[in-house]
């Protein structure tokens, strides 16, 4: 019987808990991508409340790769400095820090490089920017940029790093149909729309070593007609589990607030997006991390329990509650509080409105 408290082992990182904190914007990057120091506070207190793992929020890896200004940019030379004082405050509690490595390609309005944002096809995402696509040698470059920022994240004491392949985001673009209408070796058939994942990975591995923790999230559909389905992503998995991916976390949706944070109103919507994870988990060996409105731990064993999810990952319950684990370990058991109202999308300091 898998328990949440379970000490496990997910790839090559220990864990004191199957209960992982699954990637949220944290809107730290100040006013300039220089992480601020709520980043520690954040940190230690969901570290000092019982989190095993803490995903970061995406964070950029280089020129014209944030949503807005408030991303925390990797590539400026203060984020080492800045992020060791975070990862510093998560580790004295025990937990695990994992930098998620983003690029919001067509969907960058903080566009630091040039005159427009990047996308695998021209696409207009943002009204008034349009992106344009990605030509070769710029597509060699962003996977450069990849495994630079890999290389920072772990001299800058993050335990590993996630590449974030889900959500409308570039690598997702590139995964999605919808998005790619590339006739290149990029564009067409799943390989093909999987191969800047692929090379992005690579270039994380050469850069962090084997023994190194590189996970990935990955949409198991895009929850849009034409877009991404279960079998493209079964298939990219596969490989990824070819190449060495140490954790998979499977997610769903194009649209972060409403797709892929969709409501829970009782028991029966908690882990809305687990039959994803579910199939992956049954048809490969890496270890699945299953996210989408996990509440109740009874039902979070209930879902360990069913198939091979390793772990789950939770994030609005967490910005209600970052002591949330600690309350469920100390016996109450009782659903979180978060109404998954999605209030924190538009909150400026990611509050919850049940805490104002
Ligand atoms: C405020 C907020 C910010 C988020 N930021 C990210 C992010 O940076 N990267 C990411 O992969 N997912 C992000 N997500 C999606 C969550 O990680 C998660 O997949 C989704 O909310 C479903 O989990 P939940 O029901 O536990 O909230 C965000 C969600 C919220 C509510």
């Amino acid at each position: 019987m898998k328990k949440i408290f379970d000490s496990i082992k997910l790839g090559q990182l220990s864990v004191k808990n199957r209960a992982v904190r699954s990637a949220t914007f944290e809107r730290n990057g100040g006013e300039n991508g220089v992480i601020t120091p709520r980043l520690k506070e954040r940190y230690e207190a969901l570290a000092s409340g019982g989190v095993g793992v803490i995903i970061t929020g995406m964070m950029g890896i280089g020129g014209n790769s944030c949503l807005n200004k408030v991303m925390p940019k990797i590539y400026l030379e203060e984020f080492t400095e800045k992020f060791k004082e975070a990862a510093e405050a998560a580790h004295k509690f025990g937990a695990k820090v994992i930098v998620q490595l983003g690029h919001c390609g067509a969907k960058s309005t903080d566009i630091d490089r040039g005159d427009h944002p990047y996308a695998p096809s021209d696409i207009e995402a943002i009204p008034g920017k349009p992106a344009k696509a990605l030509l070769k040698e710029e597509i060699r470059h962003l996977t450069a940029e990849f495994g630079a920022s890999a290389a920072k994240c772990r001299s800058a004491g993050a335990d590993g790093v996630q590449l974030h392949g889900a959500h409308g985001y570039l690598i997702s673009q590139f995964l999605s149909p919808c998005f790619n209408k590339r006739e290149d070796e990029y564009g067409g058939s799943v390989e093909n729309r999987a191969r800047f994942l692929f090379e992005a990975y690579d270039e994380v591995r050469t850069q962090v070593g084997p023994e190194y923790p590189v996970w990935v999230k990955i949409n198991y559909s895009d929850l849009a007609e034409g877009g991404l389905s279960g079998g493209d992503c079964l298939q990219t998995c596969r490989e990824l589990e070819r190449r060495g991916i140490d954790a998979i976390e499977i997610s769903s949706g194009l649209v972060p607030n409403q797709t892929a944070s969709q409501p829970v109103k009782s028991e029966d919507d908690e882990g809305y997006l687990a039959e994803g994870a579910l199939k992956i988990s049954s048809e490969i060996g890496t270890p699945i991390i299953s996210v989408g409105g996990y509440r109740t731990p009874s039902v979070i064993e209930d879902f360990l329990n069913k198939g091979n999810i390793e772990a789950i990952s939770l994030c609005r319950p967490f910005i209600c509650e970052p002591g949330l684990l600690n309350r469920w370990a100390a016996g109450d058991g009782t659903k979180a509080r978060c109404v998954s109202c999605n209030r924190c999308y538009l909150s400026p300091n990611l509050e919850c409105v049940l805490n104002q």
